[in-house]
């Protein structure tokens, strides 16, 4: 029941500092491959140099003779096990060592396990294969590459969105623009290197790797494996930064597996950084046209937006984004449509915001095109394209504060003192320009169990197989159970990061918070329940009180007028030194099966657009001013500030870190991250930390968060929505539309770089 949903006055939870927090600052919360581990043998991949063909031969002799050496696993050596399969679970579908064929460059061609790591990486580099090597086409515009309609190809893509009549709608309008955009290749870059750990006992195995999913990788590696589920167990309790890059398992995480099996010895690889960009997944370059046409009071009367993204060969990887861009607006017709470009790459996969970071940057570029067609201001003309529902289905929104988000960030900003003409605003040597964009993030949960215990002393346990990324979740579905239990903080422990906890859903999609809080709170409510009924029943200390008069506060139950028992006193009348309570969270519209598939690690999402009900999303406005020096071109961000609305706020602290995060990568998605793509060989070049740029301080001035309080019954119990992936979602359009109020200059193809402004 919803309104059992704790809703404090502004929605807004306390800030308090992340449990982790000070393990985390001072290096004790130990990654996966920092755990120690006895008679650990290392293992080093070595890799395809080639992106099309086949291995003919491989030449193991020199990596054998180094010192150390113990085992290579490769060709052969996994026959015995099954293949993974594509999908949320598993990355890709390429099996690197069952197949000889070479998908994409950088591609595992065998394991070197050896006594040291430096024995390992040396015997590495030393193997030396032959291939019968092919051209191949390493993305848009290469030839040899296939487009395909996503719709139909990709179980990950539902439909193409559409409504009424585009092209007459298009055709009728008397302001119209028609626009290509596009993203580059972007890649994960967590400080936390990517890695595995296999360790055997019997039969049992237990892999210590950084996972967002280890319900679901227990259950797709126990497949692989062709063992049973229940003697795989995922272990990663503390993540270095993960935003999709640790949701679906590799390939690597089975070999490292077998390669332990055959040694009898725990193996450990830790991937380098450079091979990461070819064995990890990443996000694939997009392009996008959109086609937008108005009426001369600035209401949009026809909107199409067409995709196009970059997959592998084998796997039909897609984000997709058109699904909330196509109901972002009152827009009159719509019409929408993805295609994919599979070329001789690896597969992409989930990085933050997956379908919204690449295709509302052109939408919101398109937007600020358009008012500037319109010679309208940019907020305002948001302002009159509203939607009372969205214009897909027509269906209401659960809540929509957007307009709450543009206004008040508006204000911070200073919006006001914006001087419209373009070019005309400057400080000395420099261009001035403000931009402003819209964030939207599609609010989803999925079913989720958790386990809670009341003691008798007052403390509170709190378990889920969830996974804490740096979001804070272990934080705040410990403050979900201190405020359902009336205990403080200091008393209550959480655990997440174990696929032998109550099963959790993929911790992707911005659905941890509420899926994890609406599982811990109805466990508590169920606490809350026994106690309350002891301590009203017959011989309680309050019998003769009634249920809904009652709370919890302090380790004591309060009831009308003051009465109240101490909950140890109610615990011992039960005669019992806790109260334990298992819970199984389902969101409305969840299948019969949901809960089977959750713990077969295979969740349904809810929410967003698929609910009958109503479309759920989380909102929030950017505004950005940069500087432009005259002379150099060199482009600062000197200010940004954001406002959101997500429903209610469990921590604002950790909210507001998540919030700024994303603001900072949406700077870095504008001006920094691009992968480079050698087009002969379909070849990463950039791949280093030196030469793939990210934001650093020096980067960042002055950031704001605005949290716009809103309140939210139907999303889930918990009226969370969810903000992980909101932040960097529209910063780019925001940058880019404040580069064009300083120069004149429209940039569609990100990163916007010195080159693009000069002439
Ligand atoms: Mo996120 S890209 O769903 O971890």
């Amino acid at each position: 029941m919803n309104a059992a949903a704790p809703q404090p006055k502004e929605n807004m939870g306390a800030p308090l500092p992340r449990i982790d927090g000070r393990l985390k600052v001072t290096g004790q919360a130990t990654y996966p491959a920092d755990l120690p581990a006895a008679n650990v043998a290392y293992g080093a991949l070595a890799t395809s140099s080639i992106a099309r063909g086949r291995v003919t031969a491989l030449h193991l002799d020199n990596a054998r003779a180094v010192p150390g050496v113990l085992d290579i696993v490769t060709y052969g050596d996994m026959d015995a096990v099954d293949k993974p399969k594509f999908g949320n679970t598993a990355a890709a579908s390429i099996a690197p060592l069952h197949d000889r064929k070479v998908f994409h460059d950088g591609q595992i061609i065998a394991l070197v396990v050896a006594e040291t790591f430096e024995a390992a990486e040396e015997a590495a580099l030393l193997i030396r294969a032959d291939y019968a090597e092919e051209k191949p086409s390493a993305g848009f515009d290469s030839p040899g590459a296939t487009t395909v309609a996503a719709a139909g190809k990709s179980p990950m893509f539902k439909e193409d969105v559409k409504s009424g009549d585009f092209d007459a709608a298009y055709g009728a309008a008397p302001v119209r623009i028609d626009a290509r955009y596009s993203t580059p290749t972007q890649h994960h870059n967590p400080i936390e290197l990517f890695s595995t750990t296999a360790m055997w006992q019997g039969d049992q195995l237990t892999i210590h790797e950084p996972s967002q999913n280890v319900t679901g990788w227990k259950a797709e590696l126990a497949r692989q494996l062709k063992i049973d589920p229940g003697k795989v167990r995922i272990v990663s309790p503390y993540i270095g930064g993960a935003f999709g890059s640790k949701g679906p398992m590799t390939a690597r995480t089975a070999i490292v597996a077998v390669a332990a099996r055959r040694l009898g010895r725990p193996v450990r690889c830790v991937v380098s950084r450079m091979q990461a960009f070819g064995t990890q997944t990443y996000r694939a370059e997009t392009r996008h046209r959109i086609r937008m046409g108005a009426d001369k009071d600035g209401r949009i009367t026809a909107f199409a937006h067409e995709g196009w993204e970059v997959t592998s060969r084998p796997d039909p990887y897609v984000v997709g984004g058109t699904s909330a861009t196509g109901r972002m607006y009152d827009y009159g017709a719509v019409l929408t449509q993805v295609s994919l470009v599979q070329a001789d790459r690896n597969t992409p996969g989930y990085m933050r915001s997956p379908p919204e970071t690449p295709y509302v940057y052109a939408l919101e570029n398109a937007m600020d095109e358009m008012a500037v067609a319109l010679a309208m201001d940019p907020v305002e003309f948001r302002r009159v394209n509203e939607p009372k529902a969205e214009p897909i289905g027509r269906k209401p929104f659960s809540s929509r504060s957007l307009m709450q988000c543009y206004d008040q960030a508006a204000d911070a900003f200073g919006w006001a003192k914006r001087d419209a003409k373009v070019g005309s605003m400057h400080d000395g040597d420099w261009l001035i320009g403000m931009g402003c964009a819209t964030a939207i993030y599609p609010t989803s949960s999925a079913p989720c169990a958790a386990r809670v215990w009341l003691t008798v002393d007052g403390d509170v346990r709190v378990q889920s197989g969830s996974h804490e990324i740096g979001t804070g979740v272990r934080t705040v579905a410990g403050q979900m159970a201190a405020e359902r239990l009336g205990v403080a903080m200091d008393r209550v422990s959480v655990e997440m990061g174990d696929s032998t906890l109550p099963p959790a859903p993929v911790s992707g999609g911005s659905i941890s918070t509420a899926s994890v809080c609406s599982a811990v709170l109805k466990a508590c409510d169920a606490i809350r329940t026994k106690l309350f009924a002891a301590a009203i029943g017959e011989g309680g200390p309050l019998a003769g009180a009634h249920n809904e008069e009652l709370d919890i506060l302090d380790g004591k139950i309060i009831g009308k007028g003051g009465a109240s028992a101490k909950v140890e006193d109610v615990l011992k009348t039960l005669r019992v030194g806790a109260i334990e309570e298992y819970a199984e969270y389902a969101p409305k519209g969840a299948s019969p099966e949901a809960l089977k598939k959750l713990y077969a690690g295979q969740p349904e999402f809810h929410g967003g657009e698929q609910d009958e009900d109503s479309v759920k999303y989380a909102f929030g406005a950017e505004f950005v001013e940069v500087r432009i020096n005259r002379l150099t071109r060199e482009i600062r961000v000197p200010r940004i500030v954001g406002a959101f609305a997500a429903g209610r706020i469990m921590n604002t602290r950790t909210a507001r870190s998540q919030l700024m995060g994303g603001m900072i990568w949406g700077i870095g998605q504008a001006l920094h991250e691009a992968t480079e793509v050698d087009s002969r060989y379909a070849r990463y070049v950039n791949r280093d930390l030196q030469d793939y740029l990210v934001p650093v301080n020096a980067d960042i001035k002055d950031l704001q968060v605005i949290l716009v309080p809103e309140i939210d019954r139907e999303v889930n119990p918990a009226g969370v929505k969810g903000l992980g992936e909101l932040g960097n979602v529209g910063t780019a359009a925001a940058v880019a539309s404040a580069v064009y109020h300083a120069t004149g200059k429209r940039i569609r193809d990100l990163p916007i770089r010195i080159e693009q402004l000069i002439a």
